[in-house]
């Protein structure tokens, strides 16, 4: 069942959406070669704190960590960890704020030092994918618009979509109707209404898209053990406009 928001739920979402924009800002700045996971963690964790905020993510289904960390093939849920990033790897941070009972999804992935072409562009083209997808967001139009530009132009660029892990409908719960997978047919699925918010984070590998999962039971990397990148925002649709709640404005 799809849940409508408010003009009310949607403004008290801006409002996480705001932090972890501002999280994500941050979090920029301390990616270099030598930082672990690990300090990443410790830093969303009392940054969101300070903020009067808590990752959602802390106790969601067991999982024990305000962020997940997936590094390089891992594709999505990679633990925090205490080894050190070096040039050339690529990480996902993504995390759910939590702001007076409102939540807000974002992911984003960040080169380490200096990466090469290859991985610069499967990063470029996971980024474009996302907002290819929020293009489509419209009210009249339908849920599998979304995912079908986004299939379309990423295996134009000669890179593959994620199957097994999909967006979501979000409020004051992490996972909610309705689904918004990243591939798929255009026309298809429900209508786009207003007072939806859901999640867009297209996962996409520099090889297949088949995933295989950790001993952990919460890792995803990919089979073929090729890079993969994402990047994630909420979206609210009002009457007035679309908007990017996540959004990093400069
Ligand atoms: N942020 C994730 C999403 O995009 C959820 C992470 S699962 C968790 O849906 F257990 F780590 F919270
Ligand atoms: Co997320």
């Amino acid at each position: 069942m799809i849940t409508l928001k408010s003009q009310r739920e949607i403004d008290m979402m801006k409002k996480a959406g705001r932090l972890l924009a501002d999280t994500h800002k941050q979090v920029a700045k301390m990616i270099q070669p030598g930082v672990t996971t690990w300090e990443i963690e410790e830093f969303v964790d009392r940054y969101l704190r300070k903020h009067g905020a808590i990752s959602e993510q802390i106790g969601y289904n067991g999982y024990k960590y305000a962020i997940c960390a997936s590094i390089n093939d891992e594709v999505c849920h990679g633990f925090p960890r205490k080894v050190s990033l070096k040039e050339g790897d690529i990480v996902t941070i993504d995390t759910v704020v939590n702001l007076n009972g409102y939540l807000a999804d974002s992911a984003w992935s960040y080169p380490v030092g200096k990466i090469n072409n290859l991985t610069q562009k499967l990063l470029d083209v996971t980024k474009e994918s996302l907002y290819k997808g929020i293009e489509q967001v419209k009210i009249g139009n339908r849920i599998g618009d979304i995912g079908h530009a986004i299939q379309t132009y990423v295996e134009a660029q000669g890179f593959s979509v994620v199957r097994d892990f999909i967006g979501h409908g979000i409020g004051p719960t992490m996972h909610e109707d309705p689904q918004v997978p990243h591939y798929g047919l255009p026309g298809k699925g429900p209508r786009i209404k207003e007072g939806m918010v859901f999640t867009i984070e297209p996962m996409v590998n520099l090889g297949g898209y088949e995933t295989k999962m950790d001993n952990n039971g919460w890792t995803a990397r990919t089979m073929d053990g090729s890079l993969s990148a994402q990047y994630e925002h909420t979206i609210a649709v009002t009457k007035d406009e679309i908007i990017i709640i996540t959004l990093q404005e400069d």
